[in-house]
């Protein structure tokens, strides 16, 4: 089955959803905020739109969804601010895949578009030209018509590929690169990663305007071993969770036939 139609973070608001689990990724977008106004300004400084349009590609469903695009709302308001000049209308892209929650963000746009509005004070009608638009589909693909969007920003999501690589057979007892995976499986992860990153350049590439701008910020690791515990460890401790549970199935399962044997021989008797 592929990834498109299956993945999707757990939705809604409770204990257990995307929602209240995601102070790491919040934590991610506040690093990168420096480099995100950045390339705001620049865009803004260097091309003066009356329409900007901005898109957030894996927006996922919880407080990190609206939070970039409110920043970078913030960020031209306050140049035009300065500049005394009228601000643009925002046209905000919220992309993911089909089975994220888009129902929970919609519920919660009338509310954020209201703090929005007190929060950038004299300009207060600007809230009121924010346009939201959900955008179901794989960002390893086409999204957006040609030269439509001004600035791509995508935190924490690209790290997940459009598919398992094929040729993972000889990964025994692995869901992921592991210290015990054979070589090829890491080549065929490090391919998988080359060609799904590289469509989503292309495809990128032509939906920006001139002079637009990107923000991406997905996972990485700083050692040369592409099984260091860095960053693959978690999913070695989800394997062997996972093996343990097969085995104790498995057990109970031959228990089972013994007891059955047991059972239909005592009958004989
Ligand atoms: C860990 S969440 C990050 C969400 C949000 N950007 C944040 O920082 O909190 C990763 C998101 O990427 C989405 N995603 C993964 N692969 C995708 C794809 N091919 N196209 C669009 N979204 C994708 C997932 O569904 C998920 O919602």
């Amino acid at each position: 089955m592929e990834v498109v139609q299956v993945l999707h973070m757990n939705g809604g608001v409770g204990g257990t959803s995307y929602a209240s689990n995601s102070l790491v990724q919040e934590k991610v977008i506040s690093i990168a905020k420096p480099i995100t106004e950045e390339a705001m300004t620049k865009l803004f400084c260097s091309t003066s739109p009356t329409k900007v349009a901005i898109a957030d590609l894996g927006c996922s469903s919880g407080p990190n969804t609206l939070l970039v695009a409110s920043e970078l709302i913030k960020v031209v308001n306050k140049i035009c601010d300065k500049l005394g000049s009228q601000l643009p209308e925002f046209q905000v892209f919220l992309n993911d895949l089909p089975g994220n929650d888009f129902n929970t963000i919609f519920r919660s746009l009338a509310s954020f578009q209201k703090i929005l509005r007190k929060q950038l004070g004299s300009a207060s009608g600007a809230a009121g030209q924010c346009f939201f638009t959900g955008v179901p589909g794989s960002f390893y693909g086409r999204l957006f018509p040609r030269n439509s969007v001004h600035l791509f920003h995508s935190s924490y999501s690209l790290q997940w590929l459009s598919q398992v690589p094929d040729g993972l057979e000889s990964n025994k007892g692995n869901i992921f690169m592991a210290s015990t995976s054979p070589p090829c499986v890491l080549t065929a992860y490090y391919e998988q990663f080359q060609r799904d990153f590289s469509l989503f350049l292309k495809c990128r590439s032509e939906e920006l305007v001139a002079e637009g701008r990107m923000v991406l910020t997905f996972l990485g690791r700083k050692s040369q071993d592409p099984s260091s515990k860095e960053c693959c460890y978690i999913w070695e401790l989800l394997a062997t969770a996972l093996n343990n549970m097969v085995s104790e199935v498995t057990k109970s399962f031959l228990l089972l036939i013994v007891f059955n044997q047991l059972n239909y021989k005592l009958k004989d008797l």
